[in-house]
């Protein structure tokens, strides 16, 4: 298993001595003076795993970089390492090499999970962190989280809280177990506070912080809109179905992935349909003798994953979107696109009570999407704290809780 150092490899150094080196050229880190406890910046992890960590963990290592106390550095535990489901998204969202990648690939739960916590652990002992912030529910999340805890690191959870209440979801597992030992909890919605509440967690452990995932496409905003991908795909702006589908439950098993594809070539006698497809989504209508079916359709343009910005317009551009991704949920009720999603719960119930969400199953698929095309579908609203400036509360929040615990040097 890899584990790298991949950039400054330096000791740690107060900012102000960020300096020119006139031999390699670069700026950088030079040992003029040992840190101090008074001057050393406050070292901050920031764990990256997998494709929907990578625009939660963007906002929040710009606005830590942009402090003068804070020094991010980005953990990458190689969860995905596919180029479109990662480096790619990474690029869109001006994030530079992680610090540390641990290589850890795919494999079976525990293998992953395993896998992620020696190779953290190892990082960690050897390059200890004043914080380390885990993000979202994959196994990384879970991993690092514990990893740090039992190394006594404080461990911030960012996008906590949320429940789907159903334990078969493995990321219901990783969110109920980060929750339940990180010291910080920062939440997205009031619904998730009240979950936490409910579970017994202290008040003064939880910040209601917003939606992190905004501040990536405002901050994107721009380059997302001038994105011409509909157009390059032969499709117009605000006449195609978007949709993704990658959780086990559904491409898994034949029994549910056959019937959402008939469902879907149905609806493609209605619209054009963008299919985005993840790495276990093609592995499954592989394994089930579907592809061909549903990519040789005339009305389905079936993609390999795409990168943040040309994934994003594709959401602005769409008349509907149908899914089983969790952030997907989120990003078309900020945007007031119509959301079908192939799930039986959500954990993330704003986007329905507000939003523009709504939970379908493959036989009323149909329905629904003929209630978007008669221009039907409930509009929504955008939940509070979904504005673009949750990365800022989140330094916000970390600088006071960094006083409070004595965390050396936020003067
Ligand atoms: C993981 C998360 C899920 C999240 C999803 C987003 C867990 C338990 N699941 O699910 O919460 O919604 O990411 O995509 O952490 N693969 C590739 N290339 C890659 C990555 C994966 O080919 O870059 C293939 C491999 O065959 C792998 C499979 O996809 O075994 C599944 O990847 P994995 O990370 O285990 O789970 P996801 O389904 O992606």
């Amino acid at each position: 298993m890899a584990l790298a150092r991949t950039r400054r490899d330096a000791p740690l150094m107060n900012k102000r001595e960020l300096r020119h080196n006139s031999v390699t050229g670069l700026c950088c880190y030079t040992p003029a003076r040992p840190p101090t406890a008074e001057t050393a910046l406050i070292k901050v992890h920031l764990i990256a795993a997998a494709r929907p960590n990578f625009m939660k963990v963007a906002p929040l290592y710009h606005a830590l970089k942009a402090t003068a106390w804070a020094e991010p550095l980005l953990v990458h535990t190689g969860q995905h390492y596919d180029h479109n489901m990662s480096d790619a998204i990474l690029r869109d969202l001006r994030v530079p090499e992680p610090d540390f990648h641990l290589g850890v690939g795919s494999g079976s739960h525990a293998e992953q999970t395993g896998g992620v916590m020696i190779a953290y652990e190892k990082v960690c002992l050897d390059d200890r962190p004043d914080w380390i912030v885990v993000v979202g529910d994959v196994n990384s999340t879970a991993a690092c989280a514990m990893v740090g805890t039992k190394l006594w690191i404080p461990v911030v959870h960012l996008e906590a809280g949320l429940r789907s209440g159903d334990r078969r979801m493995p990321e219901e597992i990783n969110r109920l177990v980060t929750d339940s030992i990180a010291d910080v909890l920062w939440t997205p919605s009031p619904d998730a506070d009240e979950n936490l509440l409910a579970e017994g967690v202290a008040r003064d452990k939880i910040d209601l912080i917003g939606n992190i995932m905004i501040d990536s496409f405002e901050m994107l905003r721009e380059r997302i809109e001038s994105s011409e991908t509909a157009a390059e795909l032969g499709v117009a702006a605000g006449e195609y179905a978007l949709v993704t589908l990658h959780r086990p439950s559904n491409v898994d098993a034949l029994e549910t992935l056959e019937p959402i594809v008939n469902a879907l070539l149905d609806a493609a006698k209605s619209l054009p349909i963008v299919f985005v497809a993840h790495p276990r989504t093609i592995k499954g209508l592989e394994d089930f003798s579907l592809k061909e079916t549903l990519a040789g359709n005339p009305n389905v343009i079936f993609l390999e994953p795409v990168p943040y910005i040309r994934f994003m317009s594709l959401v602005t551009g769409a008349r509907v979107v149908i899914t089983d991704s969790g952030g997907l949920q989120e990003e078309t009720t900020y945007l007031g696109v119509p959301c079908l999603t192939m799930r039986q719960n959500t954990e993330r119930p704003v986007t329905v009570s507000m939003g523009t969400n709504k939970l379908i199953d493959a036989h009323s698929l149909a329905e629904n999407l003929q209630t978007v095309l008669d221009d039907k579908w409930h509009t929504g609203e955008c939940p509070p704290l979904w504005d673009g400036k949750t990365a800022l509360r989140a330094v916000d929040c970390l600088e006071r809780r960094s006083r409070e615990r004595r965390i050396s040097s936020v003067q």
